[in-house]
């Protein structure tokens, strides 16, 4: 079985409670995008992981891969590796060669862009991730297989360097010998990540033949694809399935079911036009605790969008849903959901691309009554989908109906344990 999982919304769908619930199924977990803006949490018997680089199957499966399609910041990765020992000493860990690395001068552009971009500053988790991939796609960056050679890497420093002098020289960077200094680091660090290196593309594809079972775990969400997201208010890389093929150099054409995760309403970190957002109300973000797993920033909340949803399903090319959160979101007396898109007082049958017409969107709710607490035994999916709240199962249909894509798994608290997987997952 190869699946792909991934984010349908703003990211922090609960991608990271998922993935470690399914991945049980899979031999390998796979990570073909993004970096450490990710913050996938997984909750077991009250204890918290929290996951950046390393993929949110690591505490089930027996190998997790980071592929050639990420951006890994090395010390975030050790630290990251030695914390995952503790739990999961057998893992093993494989990174691809090619993917890119994030130096501390790349955090610093990081937010020097932001500065630069002014009132169209994005809200990036200033983890250093626009400026690597930018460097990637210059055919500047600095590969994990550099990392071991101290000329190519000076000199790719000093390259980005000539490239981005006028952000970097009133900062620390400007100056030669704290560069020299960064390099110095780097090739320290590097040698502790190195022996995790291997042409990873080909492990994949050989296990692949083996008949192993692969799991591919998308960072952030559909809504933060830099091609198909609200653009520019995105991330730098392809967050939807179509980028597991060059994220990681394992075709397309052999996946067999796509999971898209969406939270029951919806949060978003970050600037950029948000269409069902509740304005002037923390209720839902008290009640969901919502703050960021990378940054502690307080997460943007709306309802749930079904026009949206429907977009990143479209571009995902989904099989099958998993729907997180529902205990929080039955607390709530009155629930709203956004059904329609109305532009310049018109139904439109599509997602808005132009930025502008998000100021002339109109947006119509449908609304659900709450469905209260979960019990302990509904929330362990105990009894099945029949013991939900009725409430909650009308919310869930309506959901389905349209989609037109199954809910196969609901999860109802952090804990591994409180979600119900219909069909396949068991
Ligand atoms: P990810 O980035 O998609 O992996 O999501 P995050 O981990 O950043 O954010 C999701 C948050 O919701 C985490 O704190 C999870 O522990 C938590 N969570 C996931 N599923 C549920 C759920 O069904 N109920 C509740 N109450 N919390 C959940
Ligand atoms: P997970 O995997 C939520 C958002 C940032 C910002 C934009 C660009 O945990 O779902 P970047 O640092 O990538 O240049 O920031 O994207 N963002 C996320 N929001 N969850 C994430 O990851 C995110 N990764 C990036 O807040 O708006
Ligand atoms: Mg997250």
């Amino acid at each position: 079985m190869i699946s792909v999982i991934l984010g349908l919304q703003f990211g922090d769908e609960g991608k990271g409670k998922i993935t470690d619930f399914i991945s049980r199924n899979y031999d390998d977990v796979v990570r073909f995008n993004g970096g450490s803006n990710a913050g996938h949490t997984v909750v077991i018997n009250g204890k918290k992981f929290k996951f950046h680089l390393i993929p949110s199957g690591a505490l089930q499966s027996n190998v997790v891969i980071l592929g050639n399609g990420m951006v890994i910041d090395p010390d975030e990765l050790i630290e990251e590796i030695s914390l995952l020992r503790q739990t999961n000493k057998n893992i093993k860990i494989k990174i691809s060669s090619g993917a890119h690395i994030v130096t501390k001068m790349h955090k610093i552009l990081d937010k020097k862009e932001e500065e630069v971009r002014a009132s169209l500053n994005i809200g990036t988790t200033s983890q250093g991730i626009g400026p690597t991939y930018e460097d990637k796609y210059a055919r500047t960056g600095i590969r994990l297989i550099d990392l071991d050679d101290m000329d190519i890497v000076k000199e790719k420093v000093e390259i980005i360097y000539r490239m981005k002098k006028d952000l970097l020289n009133d900062t620390l960077y400007g100056s030669e010998e704290e560069r020299e200094k960064m390099v110095n680091d780097l090739l320290t660090s590097g040698k502790e990540i190195l022996q995790y290196m291997d042409y990873t593309e080909d492990i994949i594809n050989d296990d692949y033949s083996r008949g192993k079972n692969i799991l591919f775990e998308g960072a952030q969400g559909g809504m933060l694809d830099i091609d198909f997201g609200i653009y520019p208010f995105v991330t730098s890389s392809n967050t939807i399935a179509g980028a597991v093929s060059t994220g990681s150099g394992f075709s397309f054409r052999k996946v067999d079911s796509v999971i898209g995760v969406f939270k029951a309403y919806t949060s978003k970190v970050g600037s950029g036009p948000f269409p069902s957002e509740i304005i002037n109300d923390n209720t839902l973000r008290d009640l969901g605790n919502e703050y960021g797993t990378t940054t502690g920033r307080p997460r943007r909340i709306g309802w749930l969008d079904i026009p949206l949803l429907k977009h990143t399903i479209k571009m995902n090319d989904v099989d099958s849903l998993a729907i997180t959160k529902v205990d929080v979101l039955g607390r709530l007396d009155k629930i709203k959901v956004v059904t329609k898109y109305l532009l310049d007082g018109k139904e439109i049958s599509y997602f808005p691309r132009r930025i502008e017409d998000f100021k002339r969107l109109e947006v119509k709710y449908e609304e659900f009554p709450g469905w209260g607490e979960i019990n302990s035994s509904q929330s362990l999916g105990e009894n099945g989908y029949a013991a939900l709240p009725e409430n909650l199962r009308n919310y869930i249909e309506f959901i389905e109906k349209e989609t037109g894509k199954n809910v196969d798994i609901i999860s109802m608290g952090e804990e591994r344990k409180m979600t119900l997987a219909k069909q396949i997952f068991n």
